[in-house]
């Protein structure tokens, strides 16, 4: 059962990106609620903020994600959760690479990270009104460096490409990974190069959220609940993996 919780901030992002913040404790990084907008639908968002007042970063792709951004101070949403496995932040040095509004989950590890000489960050975006955090992340981190497909903020080309620059410069414990599907399989390609361990966030249809349905099951891993954070020797052989994943109707969409 959700918990009603009233939104107290609505802030624009970026181009049809919007936080919402409300009280609700509890969370680890890299993991997620349900949230309901009454009448809509109910949806997974990540926590891009955690603590007494939590947050969510929503993309508007359709129904639920436009009502949630339209959203005001005042206004009401259901909570579930939190739910997942979420990142597994090592000691050592951390490469965090966001495409897009995958910098949500991201934010909330550099939150956890202390120390800003361990993490570095790469944000991309398919151009500047897409990036997202970027301030906020260099309030977290020594090296916070950008890119954009068009060139329009930072380096011109993909996060991927930004990213591999970087494990060629330094070295890296580990790296975590949030954004479009496609975007994380060449990361995962470019960490097997770079011989550095490498954990990203996956997103699929969800209706518990809870592990219970089965709804998100990809080759026998529930999303909701052996991830979202999977980690690289686990995403290698799921068959769909920046392939495919399955629609409300039960059909396969590309991702
Ligand atoms: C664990 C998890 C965490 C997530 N965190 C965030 C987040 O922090 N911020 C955010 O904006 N979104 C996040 N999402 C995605 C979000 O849940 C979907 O965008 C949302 O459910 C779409 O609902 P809708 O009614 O607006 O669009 P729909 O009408 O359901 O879909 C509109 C379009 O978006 C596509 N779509 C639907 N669901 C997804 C999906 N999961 N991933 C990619 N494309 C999709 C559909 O194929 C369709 O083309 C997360 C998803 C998961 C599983
Ligand atoms: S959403 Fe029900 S098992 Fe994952």
């Amino acid at each position: 059962m959700s918990n009603m919780v009233t939104i107290t901030d609505v802030v624009t992002q970026g181009k049809g990106i919007t936080t919402l913040r409300f009280p609700f404790s509890g969370g680890s990084p890299g993991q997620f609620v349900m949230v309901w907008i009454p009448g809509i639908d109910e949806i997974p968002m990540s926590m891009s903020y955690q603590g007494d007042m939590a947050g969510i970063t929503v993309k508007e792709v359709g129904e639920a994600t436009a009502a949630l951004s339209a959203l005001r101070p005042g206004d009401l949403i259901g909570i579930r959760g939190p739910y997942g496995r979420g990142w597994d932040i090592p000691p050592g040095r951390v490469l965090c690479v966001g495409g897009g509004v995958g910098m949500a989950p991201l934010m909330a590890a550099l939150d956890a990270i202390d120390d800003p000489s361990r993490v570095d960050v790469a944000i991309g975006a398919r151009n500047i009104g897409e990036i997202i955090f970027e301030e906020r992340a260099r309030g977290r981190s020594d090296d916070v460096r950008v890119s954009t497909d068009d060139g329009t903020h930072g380096v011109k080309g993909t996060v991927v490409a930004l990213a591999s620059q970087m494990m060629r410069e330094k070295s890296y414990d580990a790296v975590l990974g949030c954004g479009p599907e496609i975007m994380l399989r060449f990361l995962l390609q470019a960490c097997k190069e770079a011989e550095v361990p490498c954990q990203v966030s996956l997103e699929r249809l969800m209706k518990c959220g809870s592990g219970l349905c089965g709804s998100c099951v990809v080759d026998g891993l529930r999303v909701c609940a052996d991830g979202p954070v999977f980690f690289d020797h686990e995403v290698k052989n799921m068959s769909e993996f920046g392939r495919c994943r399955r629609t409300a109707s039960g059909g396969k969409d590309r991702v």
